[in-house]
């Protein structure tokens, strides 16, 4: 009798693309066991309508199905919007210059994507937040059964015992919409204890730091040549010359984020926050998780938008989240290695 395939995860994204992002959108295309219902599209690392064309040309550098990719949030609810293109690069793809794929983006809103899709398969989806959580804000208050019409939800975002990357306590995606955060955190209250959302902050997604060397294994795993290697000592105009198409714009993306970690003293690495989250998305497994219940900070003048867990029940509120507090970040890089590299070279 032949194996029957598991059945895979049914996913809705919800992406400010970035570099990081990018890697996490690959990860998921590379997964038998994910499928990509819809991508969400909010302002976050870059503008809302530069995040869904990055998003369409990734589709299209990889020849991937046709996923719908949804305009979302252009500004966040209550703030200002912050971009912040020197992480990403000024189009948020770092380095990498992406044909344009010629798709075209959906005709709906992603907060209509989000509600309609929920809606419409009760119970069996997984949303994917790695940007800030305008469009979920917004869809809760078009649909607040979403929490309970989802299966699951996990978020990148936050810092509990960790310091902040954006202010010294905050997070970016939680400090760019923390309205947004309050709001979606303050949802999804009540929810049994093998459904409460799972949040990776920084705590552990700082943890997953990705080298030179692991970018090497990745081209060698999609059989790229010449081997590809980002050196901290190339001058800045260089570029890759992978012949693999996604190994070529994937470095050259990358670079730029190595370049930036550098320039920030934390090394010439990436941290590789978004792709983290996609992993624990389709195996929460790999992820140790502690229920606390978490806000948000608003009114702080120096602590606005920080994430605060309170672990014991001080508040005298349930627990409204499972926070990530430790992985096995060696384990998660021979997964996404093998994973992105067998798919880029499928994809030639
Ligand atoms: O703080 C890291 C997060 O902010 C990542 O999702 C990165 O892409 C940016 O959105
Ligand atoms: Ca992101």
């Amino acid at each position: 009798m032949t194996p029957t395939r598991p059945t895979p995860t049914r996913l809705v994204l919800d992406v400010d693309t970035g570099i990081d992002d990018s890697l996490a959108l690959l990860y998921l295309l590379a997964s038998p066991d994910a499928e990509i219902l819809g991508i969400a599209c909010t302002a976050g690392n870059v503008p809302v309508e530069q995040v869904a064309a990055n998003n369409l040309n990734w589709l299209g550098v990889c020849d991937a199905p046709d996923i719908e990719v949804a305009v979302g949030a252009r500004i966040p609810l209550v703030c200002p919007l912050r971009t912040t293109e020197d992480t990403h690069g000024p189009q948020g793809i770092g380095h990498a210059l992406l044909p344009d794929s010629g798709r075209r983006l959906s005709d709906r809103t992603a907060t209509d994507m989000w509600v309609d899709l929920v809606r419409r398969h009760p119970g069996e989806l997984v949303g994917l937040v790695t940007g800030p959580l305008t469009n979920l804000a917004l869809a809760l208050r078009d649909e607040p059964r979403l929490p309970h019409l989802l299966h699951r939800l996990v978020v990148m975002g936050g810092a509990f015992h960790h310091p902040g990357n954006t202010t010294p306590t905050s997070e970016w995606n939680v400090s760019v919409d923390p309205e947004a955060a309050k709001e979606v955190f303050d949802a999804f209250v009540g929810l049994p204890a093998d459904r409460r959302p799972i949040v990776c902050g920084l705590d552990v997604t700082e943890t997953i730091e990705m080298t030179p060397t692991h970018l090497r294994r990745l081209a060698d795993a999609a059989g790229s040549s010449p081997d590809e290697i980002i050196s901290p000592d190339d001058d800045s105009d260089v570029r890759s010359l992978a012949d693999n198409t996604v190994v070529r714009h994937l470095s050259d993306a990358i670079r730029f984020y190595m370049e930036f970690h550098r320039t920030h003293d934390q090394g010439f690495l990436a941290h590789m926050h978004d792709p983290f989250a996609a992993a624990v998305a389709l195996n929460p497994s790999i992820v140790k998780t502690r229920p606390a219940t978490v806000d948000v900070e608003l009114q702080g003048t120096i602590t606005r938008g920080t994430t605060v867990a309170d672990w014991s029940g001080h508040w005298g509120r349930p627990p409204n989240v499972d926070v990530a507090v430790e992985t096995d970040p060696a384990a998660f890089f021979e997964e996404l290695i093998g994973r992105v590299g067998r798919y880029a070279k499928s994809v030639g």
